[in-house]
């Protein structure tokens, strides 16, 4: 008896000590996901943001022509800006909302692809931890939602990074919400330790494209606006790192607007399902190329040279369409 107390002792010991060196190692780097794309060198994928109304507000309308530009532009897989399951978040693992607002709504062929996905503000209104669990992956292979991480899909790798905890109000001003902020304990060491998780990772990257994508805007001429820790703390890291482009959502709407003082674009795919917010500023801003009150997404088509993004409405009609090119340099060749 005392001896098998010992051994669990010991064995306890290790556990923690194995626990304490995986964390103090996760909190220094960005996990990566490797995503293998269709090997010709291009890159295809679709952008939704605000979605779970179990259908409502539109959302299955979009959810259908998803599926069929998805279909028509083959893609490798699909990304969510955040505020995935209203109002608040998932109540649990087992909170009906995740199948009803995501598994039995993009049901498309082309959509049984890995979805990854940010969290936003109505998600750390719910259990955090829900979404964040493999119980959910094992229910539904294709969701894979985590705080701030790393997709590395060769010619583009893709930064996600939870910026809820940037935004001071939700913790001063919380009104009549609650928010789990399990694991986010200090906000302030929590947002510079994704930021130098961040710089580490772009200063690392090699890839032809870098997007970073988080919930918030940096800029929106939209309801909310721009974020200004964004602004302040992100904005000039993705200058400095030469990121093309920053995509959020947040805003129910879709935005394209460039950066003033870099090549970088914002682009603003929020529109999942509720929308016509009918609060609009700075639409004649010379910086502001197209700006849509109501519902649709987003599709991005990469080469080594071309960038393709192109926006539609709930009739999969496209509304604005562009094409970034970056020109090859002779040392790639
Ligand atoms: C659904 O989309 C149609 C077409 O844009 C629009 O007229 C209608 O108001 C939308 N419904 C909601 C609830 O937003
Ligand atoms: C835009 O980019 C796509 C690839 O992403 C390319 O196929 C297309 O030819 C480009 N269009 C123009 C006008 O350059
Ligand atoms: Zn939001």
């Amino acid at each position: 008896m005392a001896r098998f107390s010992k051994n669990s002792t010991v064995l306890c010991f290790w556990v923690v000590i194995v626990f304490v060196i995986s964390s103090a190692s996760a909190s220094t780097r960005l996990r990566k996901f490797d995503h293998p794309t269709k090997g010709d060198g291009t890159l295809n994928f679709l952008v939704i943001g605000d979605w779970g109304r179990r259908g409502t507000f539109n959302q299955s309308h979009v959810a259908h022509q998803m599926g069929r530009i998805g279909e028509k532009l083959n893609i490798d897989f699909v990304l969510s800006t955040g505020d995935n399951f209203y109002d608040n978040g998932l109540t649990g693992i087992h909170d009906p909302n995740f199948v009803e607002s995501f598994t039995d709504i993009y049901t498309a062929k082309s959509l049984q692809k890995q979805w990854y996905s940010v969290l936003g503000n109505h998600d750390y209104r719910g259990n955090v931890e829900a979404q964040l669990s493999p119980y959910l992956r094992k229910l539904d292979s294709r969701w894979l939602c985590l705080r701030s991480f790393i997709v590395n899909a060769e010619i583009a790798e893709i930064f996600m990074v939870d910026t809820t905890p940037f935004v001071q109000d939700y913790f001063t001003n919380p009104k009549d919400h609650t928010y789990d902020w399990r694991g986010v304990i200090t906000p302030n060491i929590y947002t510079a330790n994704v930021l130098k998780e961040l710089e580490k990772a772009l200063s690392e990257s090699t890839a032809r494209w870098k997007i970073v994508l988080g919930h918030h805007a940096i800029r929106s001429v939209g309801h909310h606006g721009d974020t200004q820790p964004l602004v302040d703390r992100l904005l000039p890291m993705l200058r400095a790192y030469n990121v093309d482009f920053y995509m959020n959502g947040h805003d129910h709407c879709l935005e394209h607007i460039s950066d003033t003082e870099s090549p970088m674009h914002f682009l603003v795919s929020g529109a999942g399902s509720k929308a016509w917010r009918g609060d609009v500023k700075g639409l004649n801003r010379e910086d502001v190329h197209f700006f849509h009150d109501g519902q649709g997404f987003m599709s991005v088509q990469l080469t080594p040279t071309e960038a393709e993004i192109q926006y539609y409405d709930v009739f999969g009609s496209v509304l604005h369409r562009w094409n970034k090119s970056k020109l090859l340099l002779h040392s790639a060749i």
